[in-house]
């Protein structure tokens, strides 16, 4: 890089949802000045169409079940329907809150801000509300949008999580085409609501990125609540009117229902950027970039959904971080992608973090593998949650490795996976942690009793 460049920061970034902002803040803590460009707001997509609105939605779903299910243990309630302008206001309270808040932080660390849409006109120089800025390094952290299924046009029907979360939309019917993350979260939102849904996946089983154990205890756990599931089903037509919208798939069956969310994805948002044109490389889309998140583009760093792999916010803060040390000269350890613990917030939730059981036995050869049942577990009991955990380790009880996967099925498992994460991370041997105290009674207490039944000192599980 010329050391004769003129510039106007040291960083300057572009994006600010979590990899952007996180970046922004962290380079800023150590020093260097840093400017922010956004085009809406900061926050990004898991701020205000993502991770924070649907939890709120969720959580909303899951006070609507407690109600439903709270005679059965003695509380004299009923469950009569949604508010849709409250729940719209609880949901937009927190995202206003949460908005504040980082709004705020990012004030306070003084960084500057600058509103529009900001595109690469130099190799570190981006052109923004009819200015230029230039930066010693520059990050690009644009984030991902929903992927549209050719063939199928959205309309006032026919929506992607965007609009499902805007409008506080409740339908009495509906479909959801795309079995993964956000099919399965909005399947399990609705239902709660009291709508019939319907879920068409074009693979095997739900959640295909989760081991397949997982998928299976969601589909029984799903198939309980009603929810109608086809897997390797393909969409051969969709007709949208005024009333509703009809798919007819490639097994013979049509679904008809008020709304269809399409969730089959999320695309990178890299084009516009004048990315290629500064000579970056894009792969299907995602910029590559080499293992300490470089561009080909000296100087230039690509972050977040960007990036091929797990499109998770807590990935994206983490990357964020990561760039901001790596170029203040810190030397950061970077987390390898299936290091991320990864949650699913439907009802039951599924965690997990790791290999899933067919990619450890590609890599170990020979591993073990156990499940403790909630059905075993005191507080899971006490919450009426079905599910468990499933645990893999590489190695067998002759020669014992450490523990290279966990997976769980149940209510609350999104609490219980920082642990597991901790475990995996650390190549801790299940032997080293089954001796940990885990406080009785808490659900927690299962990831023991998984340690220590792999570790071949079961107490309170049946072999
Ligand atoms: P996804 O990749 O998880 O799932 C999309 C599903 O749609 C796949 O199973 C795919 O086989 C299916 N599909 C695609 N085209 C289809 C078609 N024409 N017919 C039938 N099925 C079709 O993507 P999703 O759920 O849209 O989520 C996008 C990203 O956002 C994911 O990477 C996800 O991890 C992330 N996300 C994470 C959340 C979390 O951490 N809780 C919440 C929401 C999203």
């Amino acid at each position: 890089m010329s050391t004769k460049e003129r510039t106007d920061s040291d960083l300057v970034v572009l994006g600010g949802g979590p990899a952007g902002y996180s970046a922004a803040l962290r380079a800023s803590q150590l020093g260097l000045s840093v400017t922010l460009i956004e085009a809406d707001k900061i926050g990004g997509t898991c701020l205000h169409r993502g991770c924070i609105p649907t939890k709120a939605l969720l959580h909303v779903a899951e006070v609507a079940d407690a109600a439903r299910r709270s005679e059965a243990i003695g509380v004299l309630s009923s469950f009569t329907g949604i508010d849709a302008v409250k729940v719209g206001e609880f949901r937009d309270n927190i995202v206003a809150r949460l908005y504040q808040g980082v709004t705020s932080l990012i004030k306070s660390a003084g960084v500057e801000v600058i509103s529009g849409n900001g595109r690469l006109v130099g190799p570190r120089t981006i052109a923004v509300a009819g200015r230029t800025v230039t930066g010693r390094f520059v990050v690009i952290a644009t984030g991902a949008t929903s992927k549209t299924i050719p063939g199928i046009e959205l309309g006032p029907r026919i929506i992607t999580s965007d609009l499902a979360l805007q409008t506080s939309i409740s339908p009495r019917r509906a479909i959801v085409l795309g079995g993964g993350v956000i099919g399965v979260e909005f399947a399990s939102i609705w239902a709660s609501f009291g709508a019939e849904v319907t879920i068409i996946e074009a693979l095997p089983r739900l959640v295909a990125s989760e081991d397949t154990w997982s998928s299976t205890q969601l589909e029984r756990a799903f198939k309980r609540r009603g929810i109608a599931v086809h897997t390797e089903a393909k969409v051969d037509s969709v007709q949208e009117s005024s009333s509703g919208v009809t798919i007819d798939l490639s097994t013979g069956n049509s679904v008809e229902a008020d709304v269809l969310l399409v969730a089959a994805g999320r695309v990178p948002r890299s084009v516009g950027l004048g990315l290629e044109e500064h000579g970056a490389r894009l792969d299907r889309g995602f910029v590559a970039t080499d293992d300490r998140l470089r561009t080909n583009i000296e100087g230039v760093y690509a972050l977040g959904d960007l990036v091929a792999g797990p499109q998770l916010a807590h990935r994206g803060f983490q990357h964020g971080i990561f760039v901001a040390e790596e170029i203040a000269g810190r030397h950061p350890v970077g987390v390898p992608d299936h290091l991320f613990p990864r949650v699913t917030y439907s009802h039951p939730e599924i965690a997990s973090v790791g290999l899933d059981e067919a990619s450890a036995r590609r890599t170990y050869g020979d591993i073990t593998t156990g499940v403790y049942d909630f059905a075993g577990n005191g507080k899971s009991q006490i919450l009426r949650t079905a599910g468990g955990i499933k645990v893999i380790q590489a190695g067998t009880a002759a020669s014992p490795g450490p523990v290279v996967g966990v997976h769980m099925v149940g209510e609350r498992a999104s609490e219980l996976i920082g642990e597991a994460q901790m475990t995996v991370a650390w190549e801790a041997l299940p032997e080293e942690v089954a001796h940990f105290i885990h406080a009785h009674p808490t659900q927690n207490e299962a990831f023991g009793e998984a340690m220590l039944a792999i570790a071949g000192r079961p107490l309170h599980s049946h072999r």
